[in-house]
């Protein structure tokens, strides 16, 4: 039965920054499938009342604490989990940050080091982690969390979206040299979502309004609208699908060339 490969039982899943926003919402989707999660996120504290929360809804969860820059909390996550449940079978890279809003010629080399350290260069060290777990298994989904801005450039936040292109870069070079071991890499490219870290965008009111203009749907998305997308493409339901980079966005990125005609 085709419905039967959205079923998620059995399959353990990690989700990185999932301890609010579309994260957490991922994390909820695939619970919901039947997997068992991994919240993660830098807060024990954090991650431990989500899981709470979902294991008081009949959901499998356990909390565990992981900022995604560090090294040695990435190598500490991967353990815990083999040791809870001796396998992996999904991997979502959703931590992101955005710290600078400004012009690129002002833009300190430190913060970018730090916007590349946690969007970009934490996927590919966690990826190299799972990795191994995952060959053994004989498969495996990995998602990354990118963003629109990764296809298609804004002003003022150039770290953010250099980040984001190389994340998409990285799946389509994990897919082509994973794809062997039947592990699967997609991206996900969401369009504007109502969160915490797009609080400074959505609440400047210029920059809003010029958003909603170019939204075919003329909104801003909640984080569950995003879950339904991670479901899939953790799940068999995407068993041909590898390298894939797939936008949620509203329309946004089809903001007509030619407008008031
Ligand atoms: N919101 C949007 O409009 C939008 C659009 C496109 C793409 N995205 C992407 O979607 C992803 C999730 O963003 P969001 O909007 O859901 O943000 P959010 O609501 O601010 O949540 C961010 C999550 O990441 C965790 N986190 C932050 N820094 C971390 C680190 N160094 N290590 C581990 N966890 C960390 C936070 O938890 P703690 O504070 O507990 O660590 C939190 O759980 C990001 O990659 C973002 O770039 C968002």
């Amino acid at each position: 039965m085709i419905k039967e490969k959205f079923n998620l039982a059995n399959k353990v899943a990690i989700v990185t920054g999932a301890s609010k926003g579309i994260g957490e919402a991922m994390a909820r989707g695939l619970a919901e499938f039947g997997a068992k999660v991994v919240i993660s996120s830098r807060k024990q504290e954090a991650v431990d009342r989500v899981a709470s929360d979902f294991n008081s809804l009949g959901l499998t969860a356990i909390g565990i604490e992981c900022h995604v820059a560090k090294k040695e909390q990435q190598e500490e996550l991967v353990e815990k989990v083999m040791k809870k449940y001796g396998r992996i079978d999904i991997l979502i890279n959703n931590a992101g940050t955005n710290p600078y809003f400004g012009p690129i010629e002002k833009m300190p080399l430190d913060i970018y080091q730090k916007t590349m350290d946690i969007n970009i260069n934490s996927a590919i060290s966690l990826s190299n982690l799972v990795y191994p777990v995952m060959k053994n298994q004989k498969g495996g989904s990995i998602i990354h969390v990118s963003s629109v801005e990764g296809l298609h450039p804004s002003k003022m936040m150039a770290a953010y979206n250099i980040s984001k292109t190389a994340l998409i870069m990285l799946g389509k070079n994990q897919a082509i040299e994973w794809g062997k071991d039947n592990i699967r890499v997609n991206m996900i490219c969401p369009g504007y979502v109502k969160t915490k870290l797009s609080a400074a965008l959505l609440e400047h009111e210029a920059a809003y309004k010029s958003f909603l203009k170019n939204a075919a749907l003329g909104r801003v998305s909640t984080p569950d609208e995003m879950a339904g997308l991670a479901v899939f493409l953790a799940s068999d339901a995407s068993s041909y699908m590898t390298g894939s980079t797939i936008v949620n966005d509203g329309g946004l990125l089809h903001s007509p060339l030619i407008d008031n005609f």
